[in-house]
């Protein structure tokens, strides 16, 4: 870790300008790094906070001409829409760039050219599906056919939606093409390749040297990887959308920067874009180019290798043989889990998603951004709930936090003319209840070390003490029998609504400007941390003396959720959780009916069994194990979408259904003798179709 820093630059991951950002991507990527970086602007620290849309990528360019509209102009919907929310939600950008502009081109064409002329691509001729009415070549999401391995009709060319296999197109049975339904040729192509593999030692040793200080889920993943050795990348795609491939000559005509590659550069470019703002055109190189910098990426889980080899190996690759110029490398890439919804994954291609804009519309942005911060998914998937957020906005932030700023403000403006009636002593600051360094410092700690969650709760905890102690001191009583007693509590209880109104900016910044408005501050907290005039320290002790005036306004803080708000919520849910049931059994019914065949063609099939001898997993794939099985005397070699249902080891011994004379194929570059029937069950998990009693190898099944 680098602890010697003057400066911190944070990116998070840049959604794609093809959907509305939805609660999953706040939870994961965006709220967390908002949270930090208000944290470290309350501690006074150069912080700058750089994200944008990844307006690339073949998924727009679908979209686009599924709406007979422009890729720019998807683009610049979602863009406009994806900034709306996240500048009403409070994510405070420095710059929110797209990777469509002139100088994202410019800086991802600069580095590839930096990289060629280095001679470090590999270039390859290839052949690809090509779309002969069309004359394009087709990327790989433009082709679908069935699924090799689970029968899907429709799988895309990438991934099987129905199994979630990835796949490459030439493993789809029957491929087609999306643009006109025509059965692809295979044509040559030549493509640019990155050769990953030739910094594996360099990439191993940086992963190394954050062993400690990255989380374990990011570490285990990237070694994982580094395990299996690393394989040369493609970073060149045929298609129309995208930053051209800057080689003058016929071979590089109607070829793009695969997005993967363009997009973690928009990091530099959107950092540059901001220097240029700022009118200090150099200035991001201090950010990327300064031992003294360091630089932290947000992230989903999904996105990890691209942040931690395949970003790393390309700044390696343009730091190679250069004296001047030298990107340094991300200090840490705090990637989260999944945030689920109602205990299912978001997806937005079943619509199953509450989708930021719309919540801002009908909640206010800080009662997401608390909820969400309990829920931060930082070691395992979390849950966003209707009800939690109900339970969390009403018991916590309105009957806490609200109601004890409330009673100290109008407490203090109906008995003391709105003015802090006395100063409050160290001794009775230290009373309260509070352990304010221990509380301080596991903050500090917190924020420090990404545990949000932990940050929220334990400022929650310092206004439940507070809060305590304003009901204790029942100074509505002592008024009556001391007057200078509740002078005292008022004093203190004011002072610590001051200490709430900083201590909460980073999780609920609208909220700590309008209590600093209400504590009779005419600057806004945000100009008053910006100018220095606040900072955390501030939050440890009493700031307010004697005869410091409230303003004249005191309102609620939050409003609570009533039922009547998320009944329309709750049956939206089951709404949509209706609709994706049915379009998972309209999916199976797809997939078991096809169209029907002669008993003669039935007869062809030779079911036997089979009896599985051996069985592991395949590399680098979550869906497929690899089983040995014997066949009479003989023994085949299968592979089955069934890593998810069965642990290896459990199946050796089994006796299951082969369908013996199925033409043998090559999956991930592994032959496969056969296919073994299984059958999804209520749980989602696939079984076996097996057969029993003894002496059956080999027999057929009818
Ligand atoms: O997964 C995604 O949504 C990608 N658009 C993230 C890109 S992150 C970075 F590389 F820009
Ligand atoms: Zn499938």
């Amino acid at each position: 870790m680098n602890n010697q820093y003057k400066r911190t630059l944070v990116t998070t991951a840049l959604p794609y300008a093809n959907g509305p950002v939805h609660l999953g991507h706040l939870a994961g990527v965006y709220l967390p790094a908002d949270i930090y970086v208000r944290y470290k602007r309350l501690q006074g620290e150069d912080i700058i906070h750089i994200g944008g849309s990844d307006e690339h990528g073949v998924p727009i360019t679908i979209t686009a001409d599924n709406e007979g509209i422009s890729p720019q102009e998807v683009v610049d919907r979602y863009h406009r829409m994806n900034l709306d929310a996240f500048e009403r939600c409070g994510i405070s950008f420095d710059c929110y760039g797209r990777t469509s502009s002139g100088r994202h081109r410019d800086t991802a064409q600069e580095f590839f050219r930096e990289i060629n002329a280095k001679d470090i691509f590999v270039k390859k001729k290839e052949r690809h599906f090509f779309d002969p009415e069309k004359e394009r070549f087709l990327s790989d999401r433009y082709v679908t056919g069935t699924c090799p391995i689970c029968s899907y009709p429709e799988a895309n060319g990438d991934q099987c939606e129905q199994c979630g296999t990835h796949l490459s197109p030439r493993e789809l049975i029957n491929p087609k093409s999306k643009l006109s339904d025509k059965v692809p040729e295979l044509r040559e192509t030549l493509h640019w390749y990155f050769p990953l593999g030739r910094f594996q030692e360099r990439l191993d040793s940086y992963v190394q040297s954050h062993e400690e200080d990255w989380r374990p889920n990011v570490v285990n993943y990237t070694r994982t990887w580094l395990k299996q050795g690393l394989a040369d990348r493609a970073i060149t795609r045929d298609l129309h959308w995208g930053v051209p491939v800057p080689v003058q000559s016929s071979e590089a005509a109607g070829k793009v920067l695969y997005v993967w590659f363009d997009a973690v550069l928009g990091y530099i470019s959107f950092t540059r874009e901001w220097a240029e703002k700022e009118g200090s055109p150099d200035l991001w190189k201090e950010y990327w180019q300064s031992p003294e910098s360091r630089i932290i990426h947000f992230i989903g889980k999904d996105n990890v290798v691209f942040h931690t080899l395949m970003f790393p190996a390309i700044l390696m690759a343009w730091n190679e043989g250069r004296k001047d110029g030298i990107y340094s490398l991300a200090d840490n890439v705090p990637a989260s889990e999944f945030m689920n919804f109602e205990g299912r994954k978001f997806s937005k291609s079943r619509n199953y998603a509450v989708y930021l804009g719309e919540f801002l519309d009908r909640f206010p942005a800080d009662t997401l951004r608390y909820s969400i911060a309990m829920n931060y998914p930082e070691n395992k998937d979390s849950d966003f709930s209707w009800l939690d957020f109900q339970n969390r906005t009403n018991g916590e932030l309105a009957d806490t936090l609200g109601n004890f700023f409330k009673r100290s403000i109008d407490f203090t403006k109906a008995k003391f003319n709105g003015e802090i009636p006395c100063d409050c002593s160290d001794d009775d600051w230290n009373a309260l209840g509070i352990d304010w360094k221990k509380s301080f410092e596991k903050l500090e700690n917190a924020y420090n070390r990404f545990h949000f969650r932990d940050a929220a709760a334990l400022t929650m905890q310092i206004a439940r003490s507070a809060n305590r102690f304003l009901t204790e001191s029942e100074p509505w009583k002592e008024i009556k029998t001391s007057p200078a007693a509740a002078a005292r509590t008022m004093a203190l209880s004011v002072n610590l609504c001051h200490t709430l109104a900083v201590a909460w900016y980073p999780v609920i910044p609208h909220t700590s400007n309008r209590m600093y408005a209400m504590l009779g501050f005419d600057q806004t907290l945000d100009e008053a941390i910006r100018t220095g005039r606040v900072s955390w320290d501030m939050a440890m002790k009493p700031q307010l003396g004697k005869g410091h005036r409230l303003s004249g306004g005191s309102d609620i803080l939050f409003r609570k959720v009533e039922d009547r708000d998320i009944a329309p919520e709750l049956e939206k849910i089951e709404r949509l959780l209706a609709e994706v049931e049915k379009k998972e059994a309209d999916g199976d019914q797809t997939a078991s009916i096809k169209p029907e065949i002669s008993f003669d063609d039935f007869q062809k099939i030779d079911l036997r069994v089979a009896t599985v001898t051996d069985c592991e997993k395949v590399k680098k794939t979550d869906k497929l194990l690899k089983l040995q099985v014997k066949l009479g005397s003989g023994h085949r070699q299968v592979l089955a979408g069934i890593a998810r249902s069965y642990e290896p080891e459990d199946l050796i011994g089994k006796q299951v259904v082969l369908v013996a004379n199925l033409a043998e194929r090559k999956i991930r570059g592994e032959h496969s003798q056969g296919m073994i029937l299984a059958a999804e069950g209520n749980d989602g998990k696939l079984h076996l179709v097996e057969v029993g009693g003894s002496d059956v190898n080999g027999k057929t099944v009818q």
